[in-house]
């Protein structure tokens, strides 16, 4: 099944997790024209897809907390956690139970308004787009990662003492579903948990965009770190389809398997802070950038898109060249560098310290931070300090988290969504990657 070249185009917008809709988007239609909804994207030109947002006013909190995003990190990795950094979540985790903030005080806003943050949206967390699963279509809020390569998904084999509120795919309901007997799937994570199941084959509509049989991996255990995190009904891996994990034969990507039907072997992310950002496949949208793209090569051997910046400037101060090996991972919270690189950084913070008991840098939330600037091919990439300001650890905005954070045991540096969102991302396929990053206007 071919799609003609008009098709190989198309954009798909992005939900922030605070803006996640408990509804499904029910306005979803290619062509469709969508009237002044809440953060739309653009609808001009070629055949694009826009997808409606709207907030979902029931998400969880606990991936906010800056060690929790550490913690993921970490686990997702599996690299050996400090033990600083398990003893930090264990508290902040006993804090959130008990209805305290993150340092232990008493939730000031969780009292006043039934809910421990107040303004989620300042956090992103993590971004969600709405996908549509098998026949009729069954829309789910999918986690797009970069870092990992399955496509898995909460279903209806999935205990229902491991489902908190996520929606769940039902292959029996589906009349394109086939189940792949002698395929099953497992991740394991650094603190032994596991996530495994299942693999269907089944039909899956991204915007404007359908791949037939692609592997869907049902989970029949999910670990407790997803459970918790009811926004999310499973991730969309977009990394190399040799970090798939399903056995005994891997399984290609959502990304790979649609390659015929795009003009370009490419997609894009524009990521924004605080809002809705956008995942284009098969063009460059030259509206969404300024400047060049810095193209650099990709080594695709542990499945990640991996590549090396080549130095860094914090502020105003002269560029530091350095190579910085790391990988481009949507699914990561924070930018994740090597040692020297953050202290480097947080000595340019007054009152910034590492806080073994928030298992990360923290600073007084007034403090203003320098922009970080990270060399890409020929050019260079700035964060805003602002970006790096993640969130407040209490309730009162007194103390908050650093974006920027070690990545000392991980083995390489994780440009995640606090580097992503700054700037407009090319990650181009084929025999030999690349990626490109540009300046946007923020
Ligand atoms: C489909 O239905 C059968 C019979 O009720 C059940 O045993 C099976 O677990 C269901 N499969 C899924 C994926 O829910
Ligand atoms: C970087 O690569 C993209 C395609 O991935 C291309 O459109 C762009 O022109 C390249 N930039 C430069 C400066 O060559
Ligand atoms: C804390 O900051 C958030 C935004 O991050 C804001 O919505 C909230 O009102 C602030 N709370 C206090 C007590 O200043």
């Amino acid at each position: 099944m071919q799609y003609t070249n008009s098709f190989g185009t198309f954009l798909v917008g992005l939900l922030a997790a605070s803006e996640l809709a408990a509804a499904v988007p029910t306005n979803f239609r290619q062509h469709a024209p969508i009237s002044s909804p809440p953060k739309a994207r653009s609808t001009t030109g070629g055949n694009k897809v826009s997808l409606k947002q709207v907030r979902n006013p029931s998400h969880s909190t606990h991936q906010r907390v800056g060690a929790l995003a550490v913690e993921k990190a970490y686990l997702k990795f599996n690299a050996a956690m400090p033990t600083d950094l398990t003893d930090a979540v264990s508290r902040i985790r006993l804090n959130l139970a008990a209805g305290r903030d993150a340092m232990g005080f008493e939730s000031t806003a969780k009292r006043a308004t039934g809910a421990v943050t107040t303004n989620p949206e300042e956090y992103d967390v993590e971004y969600l787009t709405p996908v549509q699963i098998g026949t009729p279509p069954q829309t789910l809020n999918l986690d797009f990662d970069t870092g990992s390569s399955d496509l898995w998904v909460y279903s209806t084999e999935t205990p229902s003492s491991e489902v908190s509120g996520q929606t769940v795919y039902n292959a029996n309901t589906s009349t394109t579903s086939a189940k792949q007997d002698g395929l099953s799937w497992s991740i394991s994570y650094g603190d032994g948990s596991s996530s495994k199941g299942d693999v269907y084959y089944d039909t899956v509509l991204v915007g404007g965009l359908s791949v037939q049989d692609m592997a869907i991996e049902t989970a029949t255990t999910v670990s407790s770190e997803f459970t918790a995190d009811t926004d999310i009904d499973g991730l969309l891996g977009l990394g190399f389809s040799n970090l798939n994990t399903v056995s005994p034969t891997k399984q290609s990507t959502f990304f790979d398997k649609a390659e015929s039907q795009l003009d370009e072997f490419l997609f894009t992310a524009d990521l924004k802070h605080s809002e809705a950002g956008t995942y284009n496949f098969g063009f460059i949208d030259t509206a969404a950038y300024t400047g060049e793209i810095y193209n650099t090569t990709v080594d695709s051997t542990q499945g990640y898109w991996m590549f090396s910046a080549t130095g860094y400037q914090i502020g105003d101060a002269s560029f530091q060249s350095s190579t910085i090996k790391g990988i481009a991972d949507t699914g990561t919270t924070l930018l994740m560098l090597p040692t020297a690189i953050v202290e480097a950084y947080y000595a340019q913070v007054t009152s910034a310290a590492f806080d073994s008991s928030q298992g990360g840098y923290t600073f007084p939330c007034s403090a203003t931070l320098p922009d970080f600037t990270l060399g890409i091919g020929a050019g260079a990439i700035t964060v805003p300090g602002s970006y790096i300001n993640y969130s407040p650890l209490d309730s009162a905005n007194t103390t908050c988290f650093g974006g920027l954070q070690d990545d000392s045991a991980i083995g390489f540096a994780i440009f995640g969504d606090i580097a992503l969102k700054s700037a407009f991302v090319v990650f181009q396929g084929g025999e030999n990657p690349t990626i490109g990053w540009a300046n946007k206007n923020l």
